[in-house]
């Protein structure tokens, strides 16, 4: 990086007195908010302290109740523009550097701050559990970040928090994982993919292959148990992206589907996850993991997105993107809504919004865990493998659906997609609602698990199963 970015210093202090500064400038804000709801959140990643960083003062214009930084908050790893493993040194005043931006200091003191920190704050490139100086990297990230001295996060080992705010009924849980202090070493492949220079990570998984570690998993399994109403995961990696060669939660599958096992086992509703990194922002999202989409907003570039435009990196979960510009993320929260909604944003260096997807939180609601099914009971995916004509009885619980034909079927899904390859449909026709399901809506079934028996039908060439009689149908308790 060319030192004509040096940032200009508001006042001429020594390090050592920006770092007592900023100690006494952090906003403490728990307890004066805990019980406002949250409506608007600011969160990014990669900040380098070597270049401008206008976007500091357009997230404090921007307000935000919260802002969560996911990572690469300084760069203490690179020198003149390369990568060099950072001295403890380097990284004291990396974080001096910083506090002398006085757009990021006006921010502070409005803002309540939650941090949590990716390789270049760690500071060694990709590093994981294997850096020598992350305990001392540790101590200095909370003295930045204002954690107080008396605080049990100074002695627990990895950087990783989570908060509750808000009163029952509009509480957001935030949680913040650090994937740095515990994670395996990874391993680079000899050949690059297709498109890239860079040579992937191999996949791994096995005995030792951790990303958050024993410890940091336990504690977010506790985490997950709590109630709250919108949970905000940040990861400083992505967790849904992963047809690029680089870091990611893809390069240790199990694990992750560690992380997606975790939240359908808790029954967690709300879970949206951010992340940052790839310095670019986009929105994945993946229906199958969780059993309700699961989102995946990185923001990354808070001003390290604009240094090139390039393609947007190969990504069958993305949902929308942005590949050049600097940019922040935000959330936005209208909990006066009669389902409240949930606005995932990525705003320009402008604070404009460039990409968003808007979200009810109702449709981010676990279902009930699976039900066990009797020997003989096929899955949805079993049954879709079946051809037409094929006898069989099917269990699921029902996720959407609706009456159709003014009562005359109502159709129930296996899936939120019902259009998507996944999904199968039962069609409870008017014959059937006799009995028990005399006055029965597709509120009778919804969230429910049912079990059905019959033959599979075609219809415009998805297979089904038509219910004619209420003895071939069950709720199943
Ligand atoms: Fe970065």
């Amino acid at each position: 990086m060319s030192s004509r970015y040096t940032p200009v210093a508001a006042y001429s202090r020594t390090a050592t007195f920006a770092s007592l500064l900023i100690g006494l400038l952090v906003f403490s804000p728990d307890r004066a908010f805990a019980d406002q709801p949250i409506t608007k959140i600011a969160f990014g990643s990669c900040a380098t302290q070597q270049r401008p960083c206008p976007i500091w003062s357009t997230i404090a214009d921007y307000q935000p109740d919260w802002l969560l930084l996911l990572g690469d908050n300084i760069y203490a790893d690179v020198v003149e523009g390369r990568l060099k493993p950072a001295t403890p040194e380097r990284i004291q005043e990396a974080y001096d550097e910083l506090a002398r931006f006085p757009d990021f200091m006006r921010l502070r003191q409005q803002t309540p701050i939650f941090a949590t920190w990716d390789d270049h704050d760690y500071g060694n490139n990709d590093a994981g559990v294997e850096w020598e100086h992350k305990d001392a990297a540790a101590k200095m990230f909370h003295d930045f970040f204002g954690t107080p001295a008396d605080s049990p996060l100074r002695k627990q080992r990895g950087i990783y928090d989570a908060k509750i705010i808000g009163p029952p009924g509009k509480r957001v849980q935030m949680i913040m994982l650090d994937t740095r202090y515990f994670r395996s070493e990874l391993e680079k492949g000899t050949e690059p993919l297709p498109g890239f220079r860079a040579k992937p990570y191999v996949a791994a998984s096995g005995e030792g292959v951790t990303m958050l570690g024993d410890a940091q998993w336990k504690w977010l399994a506790e985490q997950l148990k709590q109630p709250a109403e919108l949970r905000i995961i940040g990861s400083s990696i992505q967790v849904l992206s992963d047809d690029h060669p680089f870091e990611k939660w893809g390069n240790m599958p199990a694990e992750r589907e560690r992380l997606f096992e975790l939240i359908r086992s808790q029954e967690a509703s709300g879970v949206v996850i951010i992340s940052g990194d790839r310095h670019l922002g986009e929105i994945s999202v993946d229906n199958d993991v969780v059993g309700y989409p699961l989102y995946d907003v990185t923001a990354s570039g808070l001003n390290q997105a604009n240094l090139g435009w390039r393609m947007p990196e190969p990504n069958v979960r993305r949902h929308s993107s942005l590949p050049y510009g600097n940019h922040f993320g935000s959330i936005e929260i209208d909990w006066d809504a009669e389902d409240p909604v949930v606005s995932l944003q990525l705003r320009h260096e402008d604070g404009e919004i460039a990409v968003q997807s808007r979200v009810p939180l109702s449709l981010l609601k676990a279902g009930p865990a699976p039900k066990p099914r009797p020997e003989g009971v096929v899955s949805p995916l079993q049954a879709l493998a079946m051809n037409e004509g094929d006898g069989l009885t099917v269990q699921f619980n029902v996720v959407t659906g609706r009456v159709i034909g003014d009562g005359e079927r109502i159709l129930l899904n296996s899936d939120i997609d019902f259009r998507g390859p996944k999904n199968f449909t039962v069609v409870v026709n008017r014959s059937a609602l006799t009995g028990a399901y005399a006055n029965a809506n597709f509120d009778s079934f919804k969230g429910k698990t049912i079990r059905a028996t019959g033959a599979i039908s075609l219809y415009n060439g998805a297979k089904q199963l038509q219910i004619d009689d209420a003895a071939k149908l069950l709720l199943v308790e």
